[in-house]
């Protein structure tokens, strides 16, 4: 099968978050399964775009709403991520340096997606499958059907993966008029409470929706930032794929960013070097048991509870532990975390820090995730992988990939709510753990027999491809 994924991120190319991690891995892993799969995403202004070579793929133009729009199309000349990785360029829309949040975001994506459209409907043959990410590509699957000059494309086979159903793309009705002139009769398929909503559309025409975890599309059921109604309409083309990692990247006996590598079989010495750089580097005391929050700083990651659970937590337990957040978001959050004297703080804001998170992952003993919604997660995986026993919320992927030390098998703790009295209570019984020399150990060594490589899932997104 020949498979095209459209999507805003592709890791390196350009991250803001666990998207990109997975546009990056997923079609190497296809390409390993004997499929051709390629990537195409905007060309934003990154270093990855700087210091690799392209060569130009496709010229060509079109008109959106009342303006002409030329574009390009650029393919990386190396083959450096084991797939075709095509970027879009249009005069002043694309060519820049963050991936999100500027005022015509909507202008740009939906440039991007028509840019992508006319690019298909050129080629000699035709794709088996478009693969959609999230709201910003999920107006595709209704231009393919219903854009007349894309009439060509109308039969091929749609996916559309949600990795996070809170952002929507919101459009005012008159934007409407950006799309590819298109049957208006259909007008319903765009709209969701009165407004152009992509995603919504995304799920009405795509052939298939996924979501990252067979636990958070449960959750979509019954609450999903106001689609919930929708995703029960739609629930026959519904199912939750787990994410895989990408063990090319994240394999603690061949990272290049950590300073010590390795394996399940030496990994108390290997943790212990790792924590002490951590320690040196913060000015930690390598002793105490070293917990870590890696992500954006926003109250989908219950990042606001942060600041009260640590301080409560130094309130109840004593200086008996360390916290090293890795992050940027919210700035009352910031504030409040630069303001708590004992903890080491590292803002993301400028660019974010790969390089240190692996370290992170590496050194630490705990990494704590009480997200109010989290569609997979990736942070516990990498953990997991890295020996780093995760704290997490029981909710979406979370729950589908962590099960509590206390229960048989578990190696993980697992708490109910995004509050300060549970999160404290969860680090209380970690730093149980930490004390416990014999436990730690042995917890560590299953975290790190967990199998949670792309190959299953990877097969699997191709079995739904087979079942449209
Ligand atoms: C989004 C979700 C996260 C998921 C990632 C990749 O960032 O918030 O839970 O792991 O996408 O699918």
């Amino acid at each position: 099968m020949e498979i095209i994924h459209v999507s805003a991120e592709c890791y390196p190319m350009a991250k803001a978050g666990g998207l990109a991690d997975v546009v990056g891995a997923l079609p190497k892993y296809q390409q390993d399964l004997g499929h051709i799969a390629k990537v195409v995403m905007p060309m934003h202004r990154t270093k990855f775009l700087l210091e690799n070579e392209w060569e130009v793929a496709h010229k060509g133009g079109f008109t959106m709403g009342s303006t002409y729009m030329e574009f390009t199309i650029i393919k990386e000349k190396t083959n450096k991520l084991g797939f075709d990785l095509y970027c879009v360029d249009i005069n002043g829309l694309l060519d820049r340096e963050n991936i999100y949040s500027y005022d015509d975001d909507t202008e740009r994506f939906v440039a991007f997606q028509i840019a992508v459209l006319e690019w298909i409907n050129q080629w000699e043959h035709q794709p088996d499958i478009v693969h959609v990410h999230d709201h910003h590509t999920a107006l595709i699957p209704f231009m393919m059907q219903n854009s007349f000059v894309y009439g060509r494309l109308s039969n091929i086979k749609t996916v559309l993966t949600i990795h996070n159903a809170q952002y929507q793309g919101w459009m005012n009705w008159e934007k409407a008029t950006y799309l590819p002139a298109w049957d208006t009769w259909k007008w319903g398929l765009l709209e969701w409470d009165k407004m152009v909503n992509p995603l919504a559309c995304g799920i009405k025409c795509a052939g298939r929706v996924s979501t990252v975890s067979p636990g958070y599309m449960k959750e979509l059921f019954l609450s999903a930032n106001g689609l919930e109604g929708l995703f029960n309409m739609e629930a026959a083309k519904c199912s939750g794929i787990i994410n895989g990692i990408d063990y090319a990247v994240w394999d603690p006996a061949t990272d290049t960013y950590i300073l010590d590598n390795f394996s399940v079989k030496d990994e108390e010495t290997g943790k212990e070097l790792n924590k002490k750089k951590l320690c040196d580097d913060f000015g930690f005391d390598i002793k105490l048991p070293l917990f870590v929050f890696i992500g954006r700083l926003v109250g989908e990651k219950a990042a606001d509870v942060l600041p009260g659970a640590i301080t409560t937590a130094y309130t109840q337990y004593g200086k008996t532990f360390s916290f090293l957040i890795l992050g940027s978001g919210d700035k009352t959050v910031e504030a409040q975390l630069q303001a708590i004297e004992q903890i080491g703080y590292y803002n993301t804001q400028i660019s974010y820090n790969e390089k240190l998170s692996h370290q992170m992952y590496a050194g630490a003993d705990f990494l704590l995730m009480p997200s109010r919604v989290e569609p997979c997660g990736l942070n516990q995986l990498y953990a997991l992988r890295y020996g780093t026993m995760p704290l997490v919320r029981r909710t979406g992927g979370l729950q589908d990939t962590v099960t509590d030390f206390g229960d048989t098998g578990g190696y993980g703790i697992c708490f109910n709510q995004a509050t300060v009295e549970d999160i404290v209570h969860a680090m209380g019984r970690a730093i149980e753990v930490y004390k416990n020399k014999k436990l730690l150990p042995q917890l560590r060594n299953r975290m790190m027999n967990i199998e949670s490589s792309w190959e299953s899932s990877a097969q699997k997104y191709i079995d739904l491809y087979l079942s449209i």
